[in-house]
């Protein structure tokens, strides 16, 4: 397994280019599914939950190819409505495949994703949403088992604004008959860009961004070519290690209203800045003031980005709060953090963050991606060096992590361990 080694202390300076959106790539390609005609998708990143989904899409149906730098994906031989257990446990998104396949196929065969580390997470939103189309469910052998003679329009009304269930919905709702309503989505970036992507193809959709969404269905989706958004995550990621560390960083390549949240708390806790078209440019190395964050959907303060802030709250003058409403569990880089100094404690969905003048390199352990992105910030600043394992963790999420940090003077090494 690799680990990083984590020379700390060292000044970041430099243009950093964020990679396209993982979370946006994920359910794109799943869309593809959509089409038989070839699909062209520009921005995406080479990541190894993009990894899992291509292989996903080449055992349903898809001969996927690169041309020019761009993806193309084509329709190829015997089409095979299913997502195996041994691809659906590395990766949950791969659930994305089932609206999908409900939409084109009226049939699928899913594994049932099962929990993970950050928490619960069940999918139970987004199979009311299917029955509600008419679709039968059937949990099978820890497979979900989609069946549908007739796909018809919905009213379909969350619980909760579910990023995933209103993809999954969207995607079933495209080639479906008549009129489908999504009331209370989920209102993430990633949401209006698959959207975006289905209405280039020819489907009907309206509202994609606010919390209804109306989707037209459609005969047929054609194929096209499309560019997928800038990583919000990422972005906000590298901004946090620029105010984290102590040159001038510039974020290149993203939409700064994506990370607009995370700007505001940044500028909260004293650190400066500048917003430009397409970048933002962080002036770091202050002490930061202490700062209370509670995550919520978008456009709230992301979950996505909880771990990071964490790691830059545990060096601020002060005590700050920091409350997850989203994920039961999603405070597992807190134990590692204190492995290297950090002042942190945890009851229930709050963290107390004390703060800290320094951090100390260790040996740490790398537990879901974001958390692991928190350390590696915690490895830049701190005194001495930082060992975290298994950083496969990040490789889901994160293109060429090592890379992009040496190029703005970190000091960044994979070994193998
Ligand atoms: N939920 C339900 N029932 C459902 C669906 C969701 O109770 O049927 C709950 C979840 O348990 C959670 C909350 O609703 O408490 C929000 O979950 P959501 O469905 O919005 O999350 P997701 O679609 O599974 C996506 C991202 C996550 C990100 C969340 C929240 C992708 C592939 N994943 O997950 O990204 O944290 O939205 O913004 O888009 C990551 O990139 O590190 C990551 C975990």
């Amino acid at each position: 397994m690799d680990a990083f080694l984590i020379e700390g202390g060292r000044k970041l300076e430099g243009v950093v280019k964020i990679s396209g959106s993982k979370n946006a790539s994920l359910p794109i390609l799943a869309a593809t599914i959509l089409t038989e005609d070839d699909v062209y998708l520009e921005n995406v990143p080479d990541l190894s939950d993009v990894k899992t989904m291509l292989k996903l899409l080449s055992n349903i149906s898809k001969e996927i190819s690169y041309e020019d730098g761009k993806l193309l994906i084509k329709q190829g031989g015997e089409v095979q409505t299913v997502a195996p257990y041994d691809l659906v446990k590395t990766m949950r998104a791969s659930v994305l495949v089932l609206g999908a396949l409900i939409g084109k196929y009226h049939s699928a065969r899913v594994s049932f994703p099962g929990g993970c580390a950050i928490g619960a997470r069940p999918i139970d939103q987004h199979l009311k949403g299917f029955e509600a189309m008419g679709v039968k469910i059937d949990i099978e052998e820890g497979y979900i088992v989609a069946n549908v003679d007739k796909l018809r329009g919905a009213r379909v009304v969350f619980d909760l604004p579910t990023v995933g269930g209103t993809e999954n919905v969207m995607m079933a709702a495209v080639l479906a008959e008549g009129e489908t309503i999504i009331e209370n989505a989920a209102m993430e970036p990633e949401i209006t860009d698959l959207a975006s992507f289905l209405n280039s193809l020819g489907a009907k959709i309206e509202g994609a961004g606010t919390p209804l969404i109306r989707i037209q269905g459609v005969k047929k989706l054609h194929g096209g070519s499309y560019r997928v958004i800038p990583d919000r995550i990422e972005a906000a990621t590298y901004f946090i290690a620029g105010a984290m560390s102590g040159g001038e960083v510039i974020v290149d390549d993203l939409i700064p209203e994506h990370i607009d949240a995370v700007l505001k708390k940044v500028a909260e806790a004293g650190i400066d800045f500048k917003v430009e078209e397409k970048r933002v440019v962080v002036y770091g190395g202050k002490r930061p003031k202490p700062v209370q964050v509670k995550t919520r959907p978008y456009p709230g303060f992301p979950t996505d980005v909880q771990a990071q802030i964490m790691s830059m709250l545990t060096l601020a003058r002060g005590t700050s709060v920091i409350v997850e409403t989203i994920f039961e569990n999603r405070f597992m880089h807190v134990n590692e953090l204190n492995r290297m100094g950090a002042r942190i404690k945890v009851e229930d969905r709050t963290a107390v963050v004390e703060g800290v003048e320094k951090l100390k390199g260790a040996p740490v352990m790398a537990s879901d991606l974001r958390a692991s992105a928190s350390l590696v910030l915690a490895g830049l600043v701190a005194e001495g060096v930082t060992k975290i394992s298994r950083i496969y963790h990040l490789d889901r999420g994160y293109e060429r992590m090592e890379y992009k940090l040496n190029a703005l003077g970190a000091h960044v090494e994979r070994i193998k361990e």
